[in-house]
C-alpha cells in the first residue's frame, strides 16, 4: 500500500510541476480540485436554476420543453443545459482524482480521518444528482435510466410495489411519480451541498474558491465545449418500446452496461463493499500519532494566534481559567490534533533565547517540545565546519534528499518559530538558514508552507525581525520528483552565504534582547 501511495504521489507530483508550466503555480487545477469541485457545483446549480425557468416538469411536455430549450434558445438557454451536463461531468472526474490525490498524500489517516469518511457519501449523493437528471430529460436515455436504475432499486425490500412497473408501459407513467423524480433531482443536490459543508469542517480556512483566473478558465473551456458540443437529445422516450441502443454519458453513467449485465444482488453488494472499504480506509491500518499539543498557562497570554494557524480547527480560545488577566486562553482538542506542532511556531512565547528555567512555551508538543528543538538545534551546529555552515530545518514529509549534516527535522516547518531562525543565526550556530518543505501548495498539513512565508515576509505574526539578514535564509519548498535538486540548492546557498561571512556581532546582541522582551509581553505578568 505505502508502494503504491509513493508511486501515485510521485506522479502527481510530475503531472503537477509540468501543469505549473502551462498554468503557472497558482492556477495548478491539481493543486486546486477541491476549490474547484466547488465551484463546479455552484455552476450546475446556477445552470439548473435557469433551466428549472424553460422546463416543463410534467411528464408529457417534459422532452417537448427541453427540445425546444434546446434548440430555438439554443444561446442562452440550450448553452445552460450543455453547461449543466459538462460541468457536472468534469466534477465527476474532479471529484474522483481529488480523492485518489489525498489518499496518495496520506491526508485522510488518523486524526485526519473525517473528511476522508464525509468525503464517501459525497460520491454517492454526486453520483444520485447526475442519474435523477438523466430522468428528467425523458428522452430515450432518460427511459434506459429510469428502467435500469428503478430494477436496480426494486431489488431492495423497501417498496410495497416494484417501482420498475411505472416505465412498463406508456400509461403506467404517471405524472405524480415524474414530479417525485423532480422532487429528487432537487432534493439531492441540496443534500449534496449539505455533505460537501460537512466534508470541510474539520478544516481550517478550507479554499472553496478557486483563483479567480483559473476560475475564468474553467468556465471559459465548459461554455467553448457547449457551444461545440451541445448536449444531445436521443428522441422522445416511448413505454411501448425498449431503446435498443442509446448513448451514456461514461462519466456518471459509466456503470450502467454493467448492472445491466450483472444480477443486481451483486450490485449491491459490491456497492455496500466499496462504501464500507473505503470509508474503513483511514483505519486500515490506522496512524500512529504523536501526543497532541498541550497549553502551559503561565505563557499563554490568549492572542488566539494558535488558533489562527492551527490548520485543523483543534484549537479554541475558552474563558480563562486561572485567574490570569487576560481574557481567553486556548484550548487544545485532542481529537483533531494531529501534532504538527504549527500552533507552537505561532506562539509568542516560542522564543529559544530564554537562559534562566526550562523553556517552556504557550504551547507545546510533548514528543517534541521547543526546548528539545532547541537542543538538537545547537547539536546539529556542532556537524557543521568552515565558511558557509548552512543549517537546514525541514519538514519531514519534505525532508528527503537534503543532506544530513546539520539538518533537524520537523514535523511541520511552521513548527519553528521565526525567532529560531533568529537564534541560530545570532547564536553563530550557523552563517545561513535553510528551510525545506513540501512543494508549495502541496505542504503536508495544507498551511505550513504559506504561515512560514508570511512570517518571513512579516505579514503574519510572529514576524521575524528585519535584523535577520534575508540574505542568510533559503526556502526550498521541493515536493518528491523535485527532491534531487535540493542537494544542488543547498551547496550554491552554502556558496552564498560564505562570501557574506559570520553573522555580524552587533546584530546577534540585540536581537537577543528583543526576543527576550518580545516573551516577556506574552507572559501573564504583561498583560500588554
Ligand atoms: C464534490 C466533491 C468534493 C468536493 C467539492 C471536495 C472539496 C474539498 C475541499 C474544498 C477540501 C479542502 C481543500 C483545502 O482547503 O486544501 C477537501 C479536502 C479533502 N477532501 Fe474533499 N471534496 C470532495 C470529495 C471528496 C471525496 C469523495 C473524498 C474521499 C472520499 C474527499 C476527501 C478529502 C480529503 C481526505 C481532504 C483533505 C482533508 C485534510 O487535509 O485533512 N473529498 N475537499
Ligand atoms: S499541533 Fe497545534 S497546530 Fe498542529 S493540529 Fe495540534 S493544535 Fe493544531
Ligand atoms: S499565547 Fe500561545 S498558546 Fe496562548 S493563545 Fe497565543 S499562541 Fe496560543
Amino acid at each position: 500500500m505505502t508502494g503504491i501511495r509513493a508511486t501515485l504521489k510521485r506522479g502527481f507530483d510530475r503531472l503537477e510541476r509540468l501543469l505549473d508550466t502551462l498554468f503557472g503555480s497558482d492556477w495548478n487545477p491539481l493543486a486546486n480540485l477541491g476549490p474547484l469541485g466547488w465551484f463546479l457545483f455552484w455552476i450546475v446549480a446556477g445552470t439548473g436554476i435557469y433551466l428549472f425557468i424553460f422546463f416543463d416538469t410534467g411528464v408529457v411536455n417534459a422532452y417537448q420543453s427541453v427540445e425546444w430549450l434546446s434548440g430555438s434558445q439554443w444561446f442562452h438557454a440550450g448553452l445552460a443545459r450543455s453547461l449543466h451536463r459538462y460541468a457536472s461531468d468534469l466534477l465527476v472526474v474532479i471529484m474522483l482524482v481529488h480523492l485518489v490525490r489525498e489518499w496518495s498524500f496520506d491526508r485522510y489517516r488518523g486524526k485526519r480521518w473525517f473528511s476522508w469518511f464525509t468525503g464517501v457519501p459525497v460520491i454517492w449523493f454526486v453520483y444520485m444528482s447526475g442519474i435523477t437528471g438523466y430522468w428528467l430529460v425523458w428522452d430515450k436515455l432518460a427511459q434506459y435510466v429510469a428502467l435500469t436504475t428503478t430494477e436496480l432499486l426494486d431489488a431492495l425490500p423497501f417498496f410495497a410495489e416494484p417501482i420498475a412497473r411505472n416505465f412498463l408501459t406508456p400509461e403506467s407513467l404517471s405524472g405524480r411519480f415524474f414530479t417525485l423524480m423532480v422532487f429528487l433531482h432537487i432534493a439531492i443536490p441540496l443534500l449534496l451541498l449539505l455533505m460537501m459543508w460537512i466534508h470541510i469542517q474539520r478544516i481550517a480556512s478550507a479554499r472553496t474558491r478557486p483563483p479567480r483566473g483559473l476560475s475564468v478558465l474553467t468556465l471559459v473551456a465548459l461554455v467553448i465545449v457547449s457551444f461545440a458540443l451541445p448536449a444531445p437529445l436521443q428522441g422522445p422516450a416511448d413505454l411501448s418500446t425498449i431503446p435498443a441502443r442509446v448513448g451514456l454519458d461514461w462519466f456518471i453513467l459509466g456503470l450502467y452496461p454493467v448492472i445491466d449485465l450483472v444480477p443486481p444482488s451483486v450490485i449491491w453488494t459490491g456497492a455496500m463493499l466499496i462504501t464500507v472499504l473505503l470509508s474503513g480506509l483511514p483505519w486500515l491500518p490506522p496512524r500512529k500519532e504523536a501526543e497532541a499539543a498541550q497549553v502551559f498557562l503561565d505563557f499563554c497570554n490568549g492572542c488566539a494566534r494558535c488558533e489562527d494557524d492551527c490548520p485543523y480547527a483543534a484549537i479554541t480560545m475558552v474563558p480563562r481559567s486561572d485567574g490570569a488577566p487576560f481574557p481567553q486562553e486556548a484550548k487544545v482538542d485532542p481529537d483533531r490534533c494531529v501534532a504538527c506542532g504549527i500552533c507552537m511556531g505561532s506562539c509568542p512565547s516560542s522564543t529559544p533565547f530564554r537562559r534562566s528555567g526550562p523553556l517552556i512555551t504557550g504551547i507545546d508538543l510533548p514528543g517534541r517540545t521547543l526546548e528539545r528543538v532547541r537542543t538538537e538545534v545547537i547539536t546539529a551546529a556542532a556537524d557543521l565546519s568552515g565558511p558557509g555552515r548552512v543549517m537546514t530545518i525541514a519538514c519531514e514529509h519534505g525532508a528527503a534528499g537534503v543532506p544530513a549534516k546539520g539538518r533537524v527535522i520537523l514535523p511541520c516547518v511552521a513548527m519553528a518559530p521565526p525567532s529560531l531562525f533568529d537564534f541560530i543565526l545570532s547564536r553563530d550556530l550557523a552563517d545561513g538558514v535553510c528551510i525545506a518543505g513540501c512543494a508549495e501548495r502541496d505542504c503536508f498539513n495544507r498551511l505550513g508552507g504559506k504561515w512560514t512565508e508570511e512570517r518571513i515576509a512579516r505579514t503574519r505574526d510572529p514576524q521575524l525581525r528585519n535584523r535577520v539578514s534575508r540574505e542568510r535564509l533559503l526556502t526550498l519548498w521541493a515536493g518528491p520528483s523535485e527532491r534531487g535538486r535540493l542537494p544542488e540548492a543547498l551547496r550554491d546557498f552554502s556558496a552564498r552565504v560564505a562570501v557574506l561571512g559570520p553573522v555580524p556581532k552587533k546584530t546577534s546582541l540585540a536581537a537577543d534582547d528583543e526576543a527576550t522582551a518580545d516573551l516577556e509581553l506574552a507572559t501573564k505578568d504583561n498583560p500588554t
